[in-house]
């Protein structure tokens, strides 16, 4: 090994992990991140030298990166996606499983001198505010500085994490990631080193992560989907909280009174946008505000007397840029203004970027994110996309116009409201509420959603997606359910649960609801069920707004769309309650009886 940064903690068995890894890894040398400004400078610096990084335009981008991924490395990878529990049925059947003892084995010949030629970062991590009881900690090496700097953004991480991690009150996850690309001595590097074999592995019970083989987001970026939601799920599980795939927002009312809501929604299906939604120009002038708390993952935790509070694991946004624009997400488009890190969109002469649906004129000329000359015609000509579509940004969320003033308050903020929601073009309402909690639980349980470009796969085929936590529950999915269900004795007062759907479409595939800040009208229908002021009727699926229930100042929107938009099509529900049955077949050695009673009633209802 050439050289070695100073250990920058004085915990024993931290430092001998690190040993211990770098004698399997074969490091050049090791660098303990303290989190500096200077250091990620120095990074960003050695980015840009090895290609990695672009720096963009600092006048219109200020202290913004460029990145191009590798073209078979774009999005997370859920069929190399593994939970090695000791139990097959513990991981259950949605989840990849391999017996742990057979996994290491494969990972040790994977790691072996996998990061020869190359820096091993250690990097220490806080998911949650530093210091919040309800925060967890990790400690990732890594290979790449991509993976650093994007962290950096993400995540709390460096010299305050280790004084954490040296009080020795709080258990540290480890995480090991490699792009899997050794270098023999003098071999030049490439822009985006990774590997055609890829394996992202999670120990449930021994807490910890392996990542091997890509350096793209979630597969790489480990404190996100693989520790706050695949290992955090299994740590909520056995300590009575939840780890869940939910933006949390605060909805302020025109008396300035505040209801937080927090929302399950599929990849790539507007989360973003929802949590920083602005409301219509009546709703803005009557004193109605969106505040953001999180866009991806909250964790939910009963406070002493039982109410439900929740904090968001992560410190910035990584946002699919392709459709995020001025127009439909205003507040997005000022955090990633400066100090942002761009993945896979297109770079623009001027040294910007650029993505599909970002400005209403198309720029002449691009690179896009394959490095290729793009015009308007080339894309006519062959259809080539100027960004990717799982193309994305990594913003700090503090630079987000409407982050709430307590998005980092250690003990969270009171949640009053669920939500589910997926894309579908049929069948499924714009918005309705569940009867109780056993029904909430039966309504996330069966949601649907099409799929999209967040992870490999067949783009536009529906997929049920349990809670939005299909490819992020790190146990058995029975379980998941039945944790669900007993979470409401935890519960003085049981959050209010909502589904909608924003995507219904008519016969000739227009969306009936024009979304993005008229879903206020529905927030707002919610906000008042939650709160007992709003009225509802009663229908097969739960309880449902009349036309007159909610707000339509300033929007001209006929009751007869509207109707269309909540009908419930009783032959539609048969298959869709057929699609439940197919996936209770698929988890019926685990699923809870209560999910099948909650089936029966629906048939009976129907
Ligand atoms: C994400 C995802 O990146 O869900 O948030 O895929
Ligand atoms: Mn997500």
């Amino acid at each position: 090994m050439k050289s070695s940064t100073k250990p920058l903690s004085e915990y024993e068995a931290l430092i001998r992990w690190v040993e211990k890894m770098a004698e399997l890894c074969t490091p050049q040398s090791i660098h303990w991140v303290d989190g500096s400004e200077e250091e990620n400078a120095q990074l960003c610096a050695e980015l840009v030298k090895n290609g990695t990084f672009i720096k963009l335009n600092e006048e219109s981008w200020p202290g913004c990166y460029y990145a191009r991924s590798d073209p078979t490395d774009v999005a997370r990878v859920e069929d190399r996606t593994f939970i090695c529990s000791l139990s097959k049925y513990a991981a259950g059947p949605t989840n990849n499983w391999v017996e742990p003892f057979e996994m290491r084995k494969t990972l040790k010949r994977l790691f072996k001198g996998c990061m020869a030629g190359r820096t091993m970062y250690v990097l220490p991590f806080s998911m949650g505010p530093i210091g919040s009881p309800m925060s967890q900690i990790g400690v990732q090496l890594t290979d790449s500085p991509y993976v650093v700097v994007n962290t950096r953004i993400m995540a709390r991480i460096g010299l305050p994490v280790y004084e954490e991690i040296d009080r020795g009150e709080k258990r540290v996850v480890p995480c090991v990631h490699s792009v899997g690309a050794p270098l023999e001595p003098g071999q030049k590097d490439v822009p985006w080193p990774c590997n055609q074999e890829k394996y992202i592995v999670h120990f449930p019970e021994t807490r910890e992560i392996w990542s091997y083989g890509s350096g793209y987001g979630g597969n790489a970026l480990l404190g996100k989907k693989c520790f706050a939601l695949r290992i955090a799920s299994n740590i909520a599980r056995d300590e009575g909280w939840m780890a869940e795939h939910m933006l949390i927002v605060g909805v302020e009312d025109p008396h300035g009174e505040k209801t937080y809501v927090a929302a399950a929604f599929p990849s790539a299906c507007g989360k973003t946008n929802f949590a920083m939604l602005i409301p219509p120009e009546p709703f803005v002038e009557r004193g109605w505000k969106i505040w953001t708390v999180g866009d991806d993952i909250a964790w939910l935790k009963p406070d002493r007397s039982g109410r439900l509070f929740a904090i968001n694991p992560e410190a910035g946004f990584f946002g699919v840029a392709p459709g995020t624009s001025a127009k439909t997400n205003p507040n997005a488009m000022a955090a990633l203004s400066k100090n942002t890190i761009f993945t896979n969109v297109a770079l623009t002469p001027e040294g910007g970027v650029w993505w599909e649906g970002m400005t209403e004129k198309v720029p002449s000329r691009l690179i896009d994110w394959q490095g290729n000359e793009w015009t308007p015609q080339i894309a006519k000509e062959t259809g080539a996309k100027a960004a990717h579509p799982n193309a994305r940004f990594t913003a700090p969320a503090f630079q987000c116009p409407t982050i709430d003033p307590d998005w980092e308050r250690p003990e969270g903020v009171p949640i009053s409201a669920l939500i589910f929601g997926g894309r579908r073009a049929t069948t499924i309402p714009l918005v309705f509420q569940a009867f109780n909690w056993l029904g909430a639980v039966y309504i996330g349980a069966t949601m649907g959603s099409e799929m999209t470009a967040a992870a490999a796969g067949t783009i536009g085929k529906v997929r049920r997606d349990p809670m939005a936590m299909l490819p992020f529950c790190g146990y058995n999915m029975g379980d998941y359910f039945r944790h669900w269900i007993a979470f409401q004795r935890r519960l003085s007062e049981t959050p209010r649960v909502f589904h909608v759907n924003w995507f219904r479409k008519d016969e000739e595939g227009n969306f009936l609801w024009p979304g993005y800040g008229e879903n206020m009208r529905i927030l707002k229908w919610i906000v008042d069920r939650a709160r007992g002021r709003a009225r509802a009727k009663e229908t097969p699926v739960g309880w449902m707004p009349h036309y007159e229930d909610l707000d339509w100042t300033g929007m001209d929107f006929p009751k007869e769309d509207f109707e269309q938009l909540q009908m419930v099509d009783r032959l539609a529900w048969r298959s869709e309650i057929i699609g439940h049955e197919e996936l209770f077949l698929d988890l019926r050695e685990g699923l809870p009886k209560e999910m099948l009673y909650e089936r029966e009633l629906l048939i009976c209802r129907m």
